[in-house]
């Protein structure tokens, strides 16, 4: 690619396109899957540390899907987001997130073994009981602002209760989860370094809390997942505080900003489809295939990185070895070509092989079940009460990996 075609490609790296909405981003995202489905980007001015190369956006399904698959190929050891953050940080925020095979896998293994079906079944009674309530709160109050009087509950709550976090450590635990995630927009952190001063203090805080949560746990082991971890061994080891605290930061963070921007997202959506609403509160039986394209239209996380550890073709283009890719999630779950009528929530959609948990792999995410879980025990209670959805104007996160929305004032209007 010459350089003069390098400079007309549609620019997806920089801060002044990460500042706009999903809705005026999608025009780029649509120019980029019929023009160049790869396509080389400037150095993202977003990171932590100054990011000197630049990397490939992957805006198409296939090579989403295909990249996600390749873990021999596509790595995560180096860092999995758009912008740079200091190496010393990436495992201390995100564990297993960004190791690779055969630790990846060992660890994995470990965590899943603490987190299986049946335990998110042993909470399912907890989660339907504590949604009902939440809902109906909401409810008899004639709506409210939606992020924190609805959908940042049920995950915090849901989280807490697997990890064992009593109710006092509660309220750090999610302002320290927020400031990792939300530490891009200006209206919480000003520059790079006041990026990484938030997101290293809310690591500390997070690290802080495993680590009296798991020496309280040595010595009276409980029914939780920390305490399952605390007496689990990694190569014959008992594993670190270091390992633990990593362990709780990707479980505070991943489970609780994703879940609720869906909920979120899918207050808007129904706002601006009320058909939908309509279809869904006289056919209970639609509740998985909506939650599935809630998922699919929200896609709340934007994108994950990987570096190629060899040389390889993408749709035609060669990927040096060392180079960077990027998959964009939200770009890959409206490929026209996958996902017929692509821009029409359609709760009815079926089949819909979105890639908001990822695009199958070692890394899918291990909590898609618990959060469907959580939707679709949120939704239900919603679909019984709720007869209309106003929402007002919603405030975005600015953040080029969370599709997130800050606060939105909405009106329900009860059956
Ligand atoms: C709507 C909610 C959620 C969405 C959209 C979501 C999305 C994702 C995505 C895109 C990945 C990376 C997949 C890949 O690289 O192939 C991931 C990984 C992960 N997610 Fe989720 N997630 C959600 C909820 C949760 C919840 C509730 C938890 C619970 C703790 C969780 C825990 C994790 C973990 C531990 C990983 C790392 C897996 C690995 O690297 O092996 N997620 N998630």
């Amino acid at each position: 690619m010459s350089d003069g075609e390098r400079s007309a490609m549609p620019n997806v790296s920089s801060f002044a396109f990460w500042s706009q909405p999903a809705s005026v981003r999608a025009p780029t995202f649509a120019e980029l899957r019929r023009s160049a489905p790869v396509s080389f980007q400037e150095p993202s001015d977003f990171g932590m540390v100054p990011s000197e190369r630049g990397f490939w956006a992957l805006t198409r399904h296939e090579e989403v899907v295909c990249v996600s698959r390749r873990a021999d190929v596509f790595r995560s050891g180096q860092g999995v987001g758009l912008g740079d953050v200091p190496i010393d940080l990436l495992e201390l925020n995100a564990s297993f997130l960004v190791m690779d095979p055969p630790r990846h896998t060992a660890l994995r293994r470990v965590v899943s073994g603490a987190f299986t079906p049946k335990r998110v079944a042993l909470l399912q009674a907890g989660i339907e009981e504590k949604a009902r309530r939440i809902v109906d709160e909401f409810v008899e109050s004639g709506g409210g602002e939606v992020v924190q009087d609805l959908s940042s509950k049920l995950p915090l709550w849901t989280i807490c209760e697997m990890m064992g976090v009593p109710e006092s450590m509660r309220s750090d635990l999610y302002s320290a989860a927020e400031a990792q995630l939300a530490s891009q927009d200006p209206e919480f952190a000003g520059d790079a370094q006041e990026r990484a001063t938030m997101a290293v203090q809310a690591a500390q805080t997070l690290h802080g809390i495993a680590a009296e949560l798991c020496s309280a746990r040595r010595a009276h082991r409980g029914d939780d997942v920390l305490s399952t971890l605390v007496h689990s061994e990694l190569d014959g080891q008992p594993l670190s505080d270091q390992i633990l605290g990593g362990i709780f930061v990707l479980f505070s963070t991943a489970g609780n900003d994703t879940t609720k921007n869906t909920t979120s997202h899918a207050l808007k959506l129904f706002a601006d489809n009320p058909a939908q609403w309509r279809l869904l509160t006289n056919e209970s039986s639609l509740m998985a295939t909506a939650v599935e394209e809630v998922l699919r239209c929200a896609t709340p996380v934007i994108h994950f990185r990987r570096t190629a550890t060899a040389d390889v073709t993408l749709a035609g283009t060669l990927i040096a070895e060392g180079d960077a890719v990027v998959m964009f999630y939200e770009s890959a779950n409206v490929d026209e070509t996958v996902f017929p009528d692509a821009q029409r929530f359609d709760i009815t959609r079926n089949p819909n092989p979105h890639v908001a948990f990822g695009g199958g792999g070692v890394h899918f995410c291990l909590g898609a079940n618990l959060a469907r879980t959580q939707l679709r025990a949120l939704f239900s209670r919603l679909a019984e009460r709720v007869w209309s959805i106003e929402t007002g104007k919603p405030d975005f996160l600015v953040s080029n990996f969370i599709n997130g929305i800050k606060r939105m004032p909405a009106r329900v209007i009860a059956r």
